[in-house]
């Protein structure tokens, strides 16, 4: 469909949605659905919400962020548990403002910047929907328009309590335009829009000095002052602030910490009281979200000071660490780079884990029990196995320190290095060791980093290059098996027959002559010496692993090449070495005869194929695995 069609539906959408009522009408609405007459906080945790929930080991991941933030589920557990949840119950916590705190670039913009659009989006759904009085600067929840001593009575027959007072400008409209008849006041639907200003603010600080209140709580319109003939009068005022805009909604503060103290204050009577004084006027209610977002530093400080003390109890922190797993910091790169302009890059694959090996290297902190080293740690965070180690293990690693996560290397300086990368050596394709190389170059020009940091960084470099090398060789070995898998089950299948003759004390039956034969001990053992298993330990080996068959049998469960972890790592450093000496020659050699040339497009076409290189990676990497067999 071309995209002026799509526009015009649009447009036909957003046209069905609205509605326009009186506030009599209105009240049917509400009696069938209530909840459009919600709190801002109780809106946005019911947004989360409907997006889904996940329990993953026994942990709540909220699908609301999956598609844009990742590695964060157990902050935003706590962010929604412990803030939106009880925030959306009207309990205290809503009165306080929610300052994420987190390091550079960890996700706090975009965490924010997600709860906005997600606003705008379910403001424009039925579990979303929003009313207000028509006309209102604000957009004032209708309700306001019933009287306090009414309202005891209105949560009786409609159970909804209703906070906050009528603005001095709608408490004038309901006298002057509708005569004092609450009924008849028009009501409409709204829908939260930052570009329009409705529901959805910013604020950022600029410099103190010229910085006006009026910004945040509006001013005095005086080019109508002389029609309404004093400046007390509603309609002489602009309520055009970011806190009057973003009323029913939330508002985004930017860099709140560097702001002025009056500008505080304000924000806190708010938060407090649920309500701001502007101008001459009484205090106007307001109703929403405000979140602001900082680094460590600038908090640490920020609460050393006692002046600010007061302020700090009304506050909330939230931490927004950075991500601590590799597969999830690989997805982070992948969006940012098709976000990019460079998008277009063959990027061969291994290269963003690798590069996030190294950040996720930065980031941990040295374990403190002894038995453990720090790519273990990393390995494990990342929910893979380690021999040794279970889950609990990482339960007990995660709470060794309680601000893991609050410094090291961030993503965005990671992208810059690829893409500046990509641009000065206008390459089409990358790989592993030319980010690496990049990162490592970048260090000296990294303005955050001591001499001694560097040192550290460097050697997570050269930790992260020793798993690329492990990782590159396992890749052209197994390109260069015809069928890799295919080939490790037949071998472990041999190797199954033999264990099981030699533990029964039976012969085998050779397949092409038919003669009776001895288990093949040669054979064996050049499959167990591959994990270390001496003369001595074989026979309990091969018992273990006769146990482990049948008791998968007994469980009707089919034993194969991924059940025992030690004898599929012993079959496949026997395949390797079986092979090594065929891929260093082949791979190394500059002048290939027939046979080699031909056996090295064989495996270039199968990385291309089945493990998405290109020719140009594809080559490199090759060339990269027999100079390292060649050491
Ligand atoms: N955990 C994460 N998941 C997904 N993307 C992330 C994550 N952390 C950082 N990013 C990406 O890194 C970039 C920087 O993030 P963002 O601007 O949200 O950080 P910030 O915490 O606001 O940083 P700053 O303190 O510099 O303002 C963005 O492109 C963002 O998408
Ligand atoms: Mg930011």
């Amino acid at each position: 469909m071309d995209i002026l069609k799509k526009i015009e539906m649009q447009r036909h959408e957003e046209e069905k949605l609205k509605w326009e009522g009186t506030f009599a009408e209105y009240l049917e609405i509400i009696k069938e659905k209530p909840w459009v007459a919600q709190s801002a906080h109780s809106r946005v945790y019911n947004m989360i919400k409907d997006a889904g929930v996940e329990k993953v080991d026994g942990k709540n991941q909220y699908q609301f962020f999956s598609n844009q933030l990742f590695g964060l589920e157990e902050a935003l557990e706590k962010l929604v548990e412990e803030y939106f949840h009880p925030a959306a119950k009207r309990l205290d916590v809503r009165k306080r403002i929610l300052l994420l705190m987190g390091p550079v670039s960890g996700g706090k913009s975009t965490l924010v910047a997600m709860l906005k659009r997600g606003l705008e989006a379910y403001s424009r759904t039925d579990r979303g929907a929003i009313y207000a009085i028509k006309g209102c600067p604000m957009h004032e929840d209708p309700l306001h328009l019933i009287p306090h001593h009414l309202r005891q009575d209105f949560f009786d027959e409609y159970g909804i309590r209703i906070e906050g007072n009528l603005s001095p400008l709608n408490t004038m409209r309901l006298d002057k335009e509708y005569g004092g008849r609450i009924e008849d006041v028009i009501v409409e639907r709204i829908f939260f829009s930052e570009d329009k200003r409705v529901g959805i603010g910013t604020f950022s600080p600029s410099d103190p000095k010229s910085q006006d209140i009026a910004d945040l709580t509006g001013s005095i319109d005086f080019s109508t002052i002389a029609e309404y003939g004093s400046e007390s009068d509603p309609r002489a005022y602009r309520f055009d602030g970011e806190l009057n805009k973003a009323n029913r909604g939330m508002m985004e503060f930017q860099e709140m910490l560097k702001c002025d103290e009056k500008f505080l204050w304000h924000l806190l009577s708010l938060t407090q009281e649920g309500n701001f004084k502007a101008g001459r006027f009484a205090l106007i209610s307001a109703d929403e979200l405000i979140v602001a977002h900082t680094n460590e530093t600038e908090y640490r400080s920020f609460i050393s000071n006692k002046k600010n003390e007061a302020l700090h109890s009304r506050i909330i922190v939230m931490p927004v660490p950075y991500n601590l797993k590799v597969s999830q910091e690989e997805k982070i790169y992948e969006k940012m780079i098709r976000e990019s302009d460079v998008s277009n890059v063959h990027i061969a694959p291994h290269t963003l884990k690798v590069a996030a090996m190294f950040t996720i290297l930065t980031r941990l902190k040295e374990p403190k029990k002894g038995d453990i080293d720090l790519v273990k740690k990393m390995r494990l965070y990342d929910g893979q196995n380690v021999e040794g180690f279970n889950s609990a293990d990482v339960e007990e690693l995660k709470k060794e320190y309680n601000d893991e996560g609050m410094s090291g290397i961030d993503p965005r300086y990671v992208i810059n290095r690829i893409s500046s990368t990509i641009i000065r050596k206008e390459m089409t394709s990358i790989n592993a060791l030319d980010v690496l190389r990049s990162l490592k170059e970048g260090l000296d020009q990294h303005p955050s980093i001591t001499d001694e940091l560097k040192e550290r960084y460097l050697n997570f470099i050269s930790v992260a290059r020793k798993e690329f090398d492990d990782i590159a060789k396992k890749e052209v070995q197994k390109a260069f098996v015809y069928s890799y898998e295919e080939s490790a089950k037949t071998l472990m299948d041999n190797y199954l027959d033999n264990v099981e003759a030699y533990c029964n004390k039976i012969k085998l039956r050779d397949p092409l002559t038919g003669e009776e034969i001895n288990p093949d001990e040669k054979l064996m053992r050049s499959i167990e010496e591959q994990i270390g298993i001496s003369e001595n330990a074989k026979k309990a080996f091969r018992e273990e692993i006769l146990i482990r068959i049948s008791a998968y049998a007994r469980k009707g469960k089919r034993f194969d090449y991924n059940s025992h972890d030690r004898l599929r790592e012993a079959i496949q450093k026997k395949l390797f070495a079986d092979l090594k000496d065929v891929v260093k020659i082949t791979t190394s050699t500059k002048t290939p005869d027939e046979q080699q040339l031909k056996k090295v497009n064989e495996v270039v076409a199968r990385l291309i194929d089945e493990h998405g290189y290109n020719s140009t990676s594809a080559n490199e990497l090759l060339r990269y695995v027999g100079s390292l067999l060649n050491r």
